[in-house]
Protein backbone atom coordinates (compact mmCIF):
# COMPACT_ATOMS: atom_id res chain seq x y z
CA UNK A 1 0.00 0.00 0.00
CA UNK A 2 1.42 3.44 -0.95
CA UNK A 3 0.85 6.24 1.74
CA UNK A 4 1.36 9.72 0.78
CA UNK A 5 2.26 13.16 1.82
CA UNK A 6 -0.90 14.96 3.04
CA UNK A 7 0.26 17.35 5.29
CA UNK A 8 -1.57 19.76 3.25
CA UNK A 9 -5.35 17.82 3.81
CA UNK A 10 -5.44 17.87 8.03
CA UNK A 11 -8.99 15.72 7.26
CA UNK A 12 -6.82 12.58 6.13
CA UNK A 13 -3.91 11.06 8.27
CA UNK A 14 -2.77 9.15 5.06
CA UNK A 15 -3.54 8.45 1.35
CA UNK A 16 -3.49 5.10 0.53
CA UNK A 17 -4.83 4.92 -2.98
CA UNK A 18 -4.69 8.08 -6.06
CA UNK A 19 -7.06 8.33 -8.55
CA UNK A 20 -4.39 6.63 -11.03
CA UNK A 21 -4.35 3.82 -8.85
CA UNK A 22 -7.70 2.38 -8.84
CA UNK A 23 -7.98 3.20 -12.46
CA UNK A 24 -5.44 0.55 -13.23
CA UNK A 25 -7.42 -1.49 -10.74
CA UNK A 26 -10.46 -0.81 -12.73
CA UNK A 27 -8.66 -1.75 -15.70
CA UNK A 28 -7.24 -5.00 -14.60
CA UNK A 29 -10.61 -5.86 -13.59
CA UNK A 30 -12.40 -4.39 -16.72
CA UNK A 31 -10.50 -7.17 -18.71
CA UNK A 32 -10.97 -9.93 -16.63
CA UNK A 33 -14.97 -9.19 -17.30
CA UNK A 34 -14.34 -9.08 -20.97
CA UNK A 35 -12.39 -12.15 -21.13
CA UNK A 36 -15.20 -14.18 -18.62
CA UNK A 37 -18.49 -12.60 -20.32
CA UNK A 38 -17.58 -12.27 -23.75
CA UNK A 39 -18.99 -15.03 -24.72
CA UNK A 40 -22.07 -15.12 -22.78
CA UNK A 41 -25.46 -15.57 -24.74
CA UNK A 42 -27.13 -12.34 -22.59
CA UNK A 43 -25.56 -8.74 -21.59
CA UNK A 44 -24.72 -8.79 -17.97
CA UNK A 45 -26.49 -6.32 -15.62
CA UNK A 46 -24.51 -4.13 -13.47
CA UNK A 47 -25.99 -3.12 -10.38
CA UNK A 48 -24.50 0.02 -9.27
CA UNK A 49 -25.13 0.03 -5.09
CA UNK A 50 -25.66 4.05 -4.17
CA UNK A 51 -24.21 6.29 -3.01
CA UNK A 52 -20.70 4.85 -2.92
CA UNK A 53 -19.91 3.16 -5.58
CA UNK A 54 -20.91 5.89 -8.62
CA UNK A 55 -17.13 6.85 -8.80
CA UNK A 56 -15.91 3.32 -9.14
CA UNK A 57 -18.62 2.53 -11.01
CA UNK A 58 -17.53 4.67 -13.29
CA UNK A 59 -14.11 3.82 -13.98
CA UNK A 60 -14.88 0.34 -13.87
CA UNK A 61 -17.18 0.84 -16.97
CA UNK A 62 -14.65 2.88 -19.18
CA UNK A 63 -12.72 -0.44 -18.66
CA UNK A 64 -15.65 -2.50 -20.05
CA UNK A 65 -15.60 -3.31 -23.67
CA UNK A 66 -18.28 -5.56 -23.64
CA UNK A 67 -21.64 -4.87 -24.14
CA UNK A 68 -23.57 -4.34 -19.99
CA UNK A 69 -26.76 -2.68 -19.10
CA UNK A 70 -26.80 -0.84 -15.88
CA UNK A 71 -29.07 -0.15 -13.06
CA UNK A 72 -28.93 1.19 -9.52
CA UNK A 73 -29.99 0.26 -6.03
CA UNK A 74 -29.58 1.70 -2.82
CA UNK A 75 -29.35 -0.32 0.43
CA UNK A 76 -28.99 1.13 4.08
CA UNK A 77 -27.12 -0.65 6.04
CA UNK A 78 -25.35 1.82 7.99
CA UNK A 79 -26.21 4.83 9.59
CA UNK A 80 -23.49 8.09 9.57
CA UNK A 81 -20.89 6.59 12.24
CA UNK A 82 -18.05 4.50 11.24
CA UNK A 83 -19.35 1.32 12.30
CA UNK A 84 -21.95 -0.72 10.85
CA UNK A 85 -24.97 -1.70 12.34
CA UNK A 86 -25.53 -4.91 10.91
CA UNK A 87 -29.53 -4.24 9.87
CA UNK A 88 -29.64 -4.12 5.99
CA UNK A 89 -32.73 -1.64 4.17
CA UNK A 90 -33.50 -1.79 0.52
CA UNK A 91 -33.89 1.82 -0.11
CA UNK A 92 -34.62 2.33 -3.54
CA UNK A 93 -35.09 -1.15 -5.32
CA UNK A 94 -33.83 -2.36 -9.14
CA UNK A 95 -36.19 -1.06 -12.59
CA UNK A 96 -34.67 -3.89 -14.48
CA UNK A 97 -35.31 -7.08 -14.43
CA UNK A 98 -32.91 -9.47 -13.64
CA UNK A 99 -34.54 -12.96 -14.04
CA UNK A 100 -31.84 -15.14 -15.41
CA UNK A 101 -29.55 -12.88 -15.74
CA UNK A 102 -25.87 -12.35 -15.17
CA UNK A 103 -25.54 -9.55 -12.12
CA UNK A 104 -22.55 -7.64 -11.63
CA UNK A 105 -22.94 -5.85 -8.40
CA UNK A 106 -20.74 -3.04 -8.16
CA UNK A 107 -19.68 -2.13 -4.52
CA UNK A 108 -17.56 0.91 -3.25
CA UNK A 109 -16.03 -1.33 -0.28
CA UNK A 110 -17.29 -5.21 1.62
CA UNK A 111 -16.71 -4.85 4.97
CA UNK A 112 -18.84 -7.09 7.22
CA UNK A 113 -20.32 -8.78 4.00
CA UNK A 114 -23.83 -8.36 5.39
CA UNK A 115 -24.62 -5.81 2.70
CA UNK A 116 -22.89 -8.05 0.37
CA UNK A 117 -24.62 -11.13 1.32
CA UNK A 118 -28.23 -9.32 1.56
CA UNK A 119 -27.58 -8.47 -2.02
CA UNK A 120 -26.83 -11.51 -3.68
CA UNK A 121 -29.68 -13.76 -1.69
CA UNK A 122 -32.05 -10.59 -2.91
CA UNK A 123 -31.34 -11.24 -6.54
CA UNK A 124 -30.18 -14.78 -6.86
CA UNK A 125 -32.87 -16.38 -4.49
CA UNK A 126 -35.64 -13.89 -4.68
CA UNK A 127 -35.40 -12.24 -8.23
CA UNK A 128 -33.91 -15.47 -9.72
CA UNK A 129 -30.62 -14.26 -11.23
CA UNK A 130 -28.68 -16.46 -12.72
CA UNK A 131 -25.78 -15.29 -11.21
CA UNK A 132 -24.56 -12.37 -8.77
CA UNK A 133 -20.58 -11.63 -8.42
CA UNK A 134 -18.98 -8.35 -7.18
CA UNK A 135 -17.17 -5.99 -8.44
CA UNK A 136 -15.31 -3.83 -5.43
CA UNK A 137 -13.11 -1.66 -5.25
CA UNK A 138 -12.24 -2.23 -1.67
CA UNK A 139 -12.10 -5.76 0.33
CA UNK A 140 -11.95 -5.88 4.07
CA UNK A 141 -11.50 -9.22 4.17
CA UNK A 142 -10.63 -9.17 7.62
CA UNK A 143 -13.75 -8.07 9.48
CA UNK A 144 -15.97 -10.04 7.52
CA UNK A 145 -19.06 -11.64 9.45
CA UNK A 146 -21.04 -12.65 6.61
CA UNK A 147 -19.85 -15.84 4.40
CA UNK A 148 -19.97 -14.25 1.24
CA UNK A 149 -17.35 -14.88 -1.91
CA UNK A 150 -15.88 -11.50 -3.12
CA UNK A 151 -15.07 -12.29 -6.93
CA UNK A 152 -13.31 -9.10 -8.26
CA UNK A 153 -11.64 -6.76 -5.93
CA UNK A 154 -9.24 -3.73 -6.14
CA UNK A 155 -7.66 -3.37 -3.39
CA UNK A 156 -7.83 -5.56 -0.11
CA UNK A 157 -7.32 -3.16 3.55
CA UNK A 158 -6.80 -3.78 6.81
CA UNK A 159 -9.44 -2.60 8.99
CA UNK A 160 -9.32 0.99 8.87
CA UNK A 161 -11.93 3.56 8.75
CA UNK A 162 -11.34 5.11 4.83
CA UNK A 163 -13.23 8.07 2.80
CA UNK A 164 -13.20 9.30 -0.27
CA UNK A 165 -13.62 8.12 -3.70
CA UNK A 166 -17.37 7.73 -2.70
CA UNK A 167 -16.78 6.66 0.77
CA UNK A 168 -18.20 9.15 3.43
CA UNK A 169 -17.87 9.80 6.68
CA UNK A 170 -21.40 10.99 7.67
CA UNK A 171 -22.37 11.66 4.16
CA UNK A 172 -19.67 14.33 3.22
CA UNK A 173 -16.37 13.80 1.34
CA UNK A 174 -17.66 11.12 -1.53
CA UNK A 175 -15.99 13.28 -3.67
CA UNK A 176 -12.75 13.75 -2.73
CA UNK A 177 -10.42 12.13 -5.59
CA UNK A 178 -8.53 9.19 -3.41
CA UNK A 179 -9.00 7.08 -0.84
CA UNK A 180 -7.62 8.39 2.73
CA UNK A 181 -7.60 6.99 5.87
CA UNK A 182 -9.57 9.90 8.36
CA UNK A 183 -7.82 12.11 10.82
CA UNK A 184 -8.83 10.59 14.13
CA UNK A 185 -8.57 13.75 15.66
CA UNK A 186 -11.65 15.20 13.35
CA UNK A 187 -13.88 12.24 14.04
P1 LIG B 1 -20.87 -4.14 5.09
O1 LIG B 1 -20.42 -4.04 6.51
O2 LIG B 1 -19.95 -5.03 4.29
O3 LIG B 1 -22.30 -4.54 5.00
O4 LIG B 1 -20.72 -2.70 4.46
C1 LIG B 1 -21.71 -1.75 4.69
C2 LIG B 1 -21.37 -0.39 4.20
O5 LIG B 1 -20.63 0.25 5.22
C3 LIG B 1 -20.49 -0.23 2.97
O6 LIG B 1 -21.16 -0.37 1.74
C4 LIG B 1 -20.05 1.22 3.16
O7 LIG B 1 -21.04 2.10 2.71
C5 LIG B 1 -19.92 1.31 4.67
N1 LIG B 1 -18.52 1.21 5.09
C6 LIG B 1 -17.86 0.14 5.55
N2 LIG B 1 -16.58 0.44 5.85
C7 LIG B 1 -16.44 1.75 5.55
C8 LIG B 1 -15.34 2.67 5.61
O8 LIG B 1 -14.19 2.36 6.00
N3 LIG B 1 -15.60 3.94 5.23
C9 LIG B 1 -16.82 4.36 4.78
N4 LIG B 1 -17.87 3.54 4.70
C10 LIG B 1 -17.68 2.25 5.07
MG1 LIG C 1 -21.98 1.36 0.47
Amino acid sequence: MTTENTSLDPRFSKVLFTHEQIDEAAQRIGKQIDAEYQNSDQVPVMVIVLKGAVMWAGDVMRHIKSDVEQDFINVSSYHGGTASTGEIKLVTPLTVDIKNRDVLIIEDIVDTGLSLAFLKRLFVSEMGAKSARVITMLDKKAVRKADVEVEFAGFEIEDEFVVGYGLDYKEIWRNIPFVGVINPEVI
